[in-house]
């Protein structure tokens, strides 16, 4: 009997014991060959009951057969932790990749930033994909080690703000700047340390005394990242008429419609690719959501007021950028600038394209995506995190700013342009003079000074309507 209990119990150990054999396989070469690595991953949560192979599979075992591992998708993490799986599937994360190829450009910069993560692809690879197509480049598949770094896999790490500091800095979406020199970031720094980092989010009121990109954007521990506003800042339906009338142009200069204001191909994308909340309905969960979160810590109305203002200040930024955005497309329209070699890949043609980002045919193009891109963006991202300097100083000040400059290159171009014409039509004149002059015995001596006076005439008008203009 006893005999028998003791096979059974070594029949249902089995698995396991196969388990921590194979463990020993690559853990016992790996501490030779990358000792860090196993160091690492046995300090985490991980290290006891998991095993490398859990991740990277069988096929190498040997160091002849390094080309035949097998490198994790989310999916390989999703088998044991299906709900962080399914959530960061709904959010906005599992979308970077797709965001990223969807971009009319993407296809023409080099491989090495995209796939190989040295620019856009460092930070996008945040994003779901599978394992195929990855010849050159097989690194940067599975979107959750970027903020449970391999190989500790730590929870702990994730829960710190400085996790998503890494992609969250910069140019265009400078959330780390914007909140770690807030109130709410300064007093992270100075009293951090002392708040519980192994409570879970759902407990973090009790511990933190102020709030932390977690809290508010993985609040309870949901891996659905996703805000009303977004990175483009703009929604499909809009109650607010005068707001919905720019909103038509900063979507003509997304591409996203045509320049009659009927949808365009890439109108299709933003659904599927959560680029813009579709409705009002869509919009206002995330809204409430979050008012929910401030409310753990200030009055419901301090935080309702709060995020409407910075609704306005977005209102307002669309205002000066939707009339640069007009500016620009008027100078296409009139025959001003020349028709870029690129027209074809246009969905919304004589509009621009600040999706093509600085990929452009023009400086003052270069201007509006700038504009665009970093100003327009700072004046709603810091009202949202409640940074004044960046607020005022890197986005209003800066974009109104560009917007002067768009109309002086606009006055300017179009004297140019008149001045040409003008010019050509003098030139004109004076060819059929000299001809005229050629027949006629008589005007043939004053021909050249004729000429002559025309040339010093032009040039003083040129120098006359370049000063006005400027
Ligand atoms: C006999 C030694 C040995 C054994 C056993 C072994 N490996 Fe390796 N492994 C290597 C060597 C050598 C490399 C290549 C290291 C390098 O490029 O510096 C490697 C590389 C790797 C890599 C990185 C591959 C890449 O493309 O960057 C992974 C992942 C890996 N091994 C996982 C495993 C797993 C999982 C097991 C157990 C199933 C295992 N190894 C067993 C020797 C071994
Ligand atoms: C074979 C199952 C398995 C796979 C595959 C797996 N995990 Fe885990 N994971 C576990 C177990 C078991 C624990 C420990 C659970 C516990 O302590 O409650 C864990 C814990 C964790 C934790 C909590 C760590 C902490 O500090 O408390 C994180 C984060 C995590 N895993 C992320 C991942 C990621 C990311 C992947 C894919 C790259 C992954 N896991 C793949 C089984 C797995
Ligand atoms: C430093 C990291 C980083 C780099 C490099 C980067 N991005 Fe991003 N990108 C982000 C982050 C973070 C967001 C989300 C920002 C937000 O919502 O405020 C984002 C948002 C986007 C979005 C909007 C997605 C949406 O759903 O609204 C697109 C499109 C995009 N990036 C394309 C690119 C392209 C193309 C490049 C290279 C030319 C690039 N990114 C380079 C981090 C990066
Ligand atoms: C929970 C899943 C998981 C486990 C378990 C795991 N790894 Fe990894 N490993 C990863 C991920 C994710 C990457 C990064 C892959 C990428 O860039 O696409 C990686 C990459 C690697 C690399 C190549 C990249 C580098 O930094 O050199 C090596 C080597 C490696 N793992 C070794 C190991 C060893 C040895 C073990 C066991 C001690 C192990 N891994 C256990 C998920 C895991
Ligand atoms: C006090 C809560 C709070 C904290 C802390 C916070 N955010 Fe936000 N975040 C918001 C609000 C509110 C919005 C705007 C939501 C909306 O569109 O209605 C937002 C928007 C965003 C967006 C979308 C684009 C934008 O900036 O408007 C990203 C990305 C983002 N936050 C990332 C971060 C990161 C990264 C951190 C930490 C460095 C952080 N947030 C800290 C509340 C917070
Ligand atoms: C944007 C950063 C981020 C990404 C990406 C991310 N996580 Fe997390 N994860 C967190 C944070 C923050 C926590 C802490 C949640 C809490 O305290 O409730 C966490 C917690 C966890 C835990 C521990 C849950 C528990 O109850 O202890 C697991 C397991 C986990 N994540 C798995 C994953 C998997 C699998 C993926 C990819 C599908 C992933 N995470 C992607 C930030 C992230
Ligand atoms: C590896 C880079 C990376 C890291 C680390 C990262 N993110 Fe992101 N995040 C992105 C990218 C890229 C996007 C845009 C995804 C897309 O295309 O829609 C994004 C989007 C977001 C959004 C959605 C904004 C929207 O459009 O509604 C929020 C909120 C956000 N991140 C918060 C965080 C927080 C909080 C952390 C840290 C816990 C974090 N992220 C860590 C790259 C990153
Ligand atoms: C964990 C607590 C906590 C949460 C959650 C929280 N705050 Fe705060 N907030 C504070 C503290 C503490 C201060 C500094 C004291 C003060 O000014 O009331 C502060 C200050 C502010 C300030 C004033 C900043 C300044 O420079 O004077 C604004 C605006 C603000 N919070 C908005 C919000 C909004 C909006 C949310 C939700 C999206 C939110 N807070 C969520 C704790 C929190």
């Amino acid at each position: 009997m006893k005999r028998l209990f003791v096979l059974l119990v070594l029949i249902l150990l089995t698995p396991f014991l196969v388990g921590s054999a194979a463990a020993s396989i690559c853990i016992d070469c790996h501490s030779e060959i990358t000792p860090e690595i196993v160091r690492d991953f046995k300090s985490g949560a991980m290290g006891d009951d998991v095993d490398c192979s859990d991740c990277h599979g069988f096929a190498h075992s040997s160091a002849d057969t390094v080309d035949k591992v097998k490198m994790p998708t989310h999916e390989t993490c999703g088998a044991c932790h299906a709900e962080q799986d399914s959530q960061y599937m709904d959010g906005k994360h599992s979308i970077a990749w797709t965001a990223l190829f969807a971009m009319p450009t993407t296809k023409d910069q080099p491989k090495e930033l995209m796939e190989g993560q040295k620019g856009c692809g460092g930070c996008h690879k945040m994003g779901a994909k599978d394992e195929t197509g990855w010849d050159e480049y097989h690194y940067g598949v599975v979107g959750c080690d970027n903020c449970h770094t391999r190989h500790s896999f730590s929870v702990e790490e994730a829960r710190r703000p400085e996790a998503c500091m890494t992609c969250h800095q910069g140019f265009d979406h400078a959330q780390w700047e914007m909140y770690s020199t807030s109130k709410h970031g300064v007093i992270y720094l100075t009293e951090g340390d002392d708040w519980d980092w192994s409570a879970p989010l759902s407990e973090a009121k009790e511990s933190y005394t102020s709030p932390t990109c977690q809290m508010c954007h993985i609040s309870g521990g949901d891996h659905k990242v996703i805000t009303s506003w977004g990175f483009l800042g703009v929604r499909v339906e809009e109650p607010d008429a005068e707001w919905a009338e720019d909103r038509a142009s900063v979507l003509k200069s997304f591409g996203v419609l045509d320049a009659d204001g009927n949808p365009t191909a890439r109108f299709d994308l933003i659904g599927p690719a959560k680029l813009a909340r579709l409705t009002m309905d869509e919009w206002n969960e995330p809204r409430e959501k979050m008012i929910t979160v401030c409310g753990d810590c200030h009055s419901e109305e301090f935080a309702r007021i709060s995020l409407e203002e910075g609704d306005q200040m977005l209102r307002e930024a669309d205002r000066v950028y939707a009339e640069s955005v007009e500016t620009v497309a008027a100078l296409h329209r009139d025959g001003i600038l020349p028709e870029p070699d690129y027209i074809d890949e246009l969905q919304s043609y004589p509009y621009p394209d600040v999706l093509r980002f600085y990929d452009q045919s023009h400086t003052i193009e270069e201007d509006l995506w700038v504009m665009w891109m970093k100003y327009r963006m700072r004046c709603f991202q810091s009202a949202f995190h409640a940074n004044a300097d960046q607020e005022q100083w890197y986005g209003w000040g800066p974009l109104k700013e560009t917007a002067v400059k768009i109309k002086s290159e606009d006055k300017r171009l179009r004297a140019e342009a008149e001045l040409a014409e003008a010019v050509g039509a003098e030139g004109t004149k004076e060819t059929t003079g000299t001809a005229g002059a050629a027949e006629g015995e008589a005007d043939a001596a004053n021909s050249p000074g004729f000429g002559a006076v025309v040339s010093f005439a032009s040039i003083l008008a040129l120098f006359v309507w370049l000063r006005r203009g400027g």
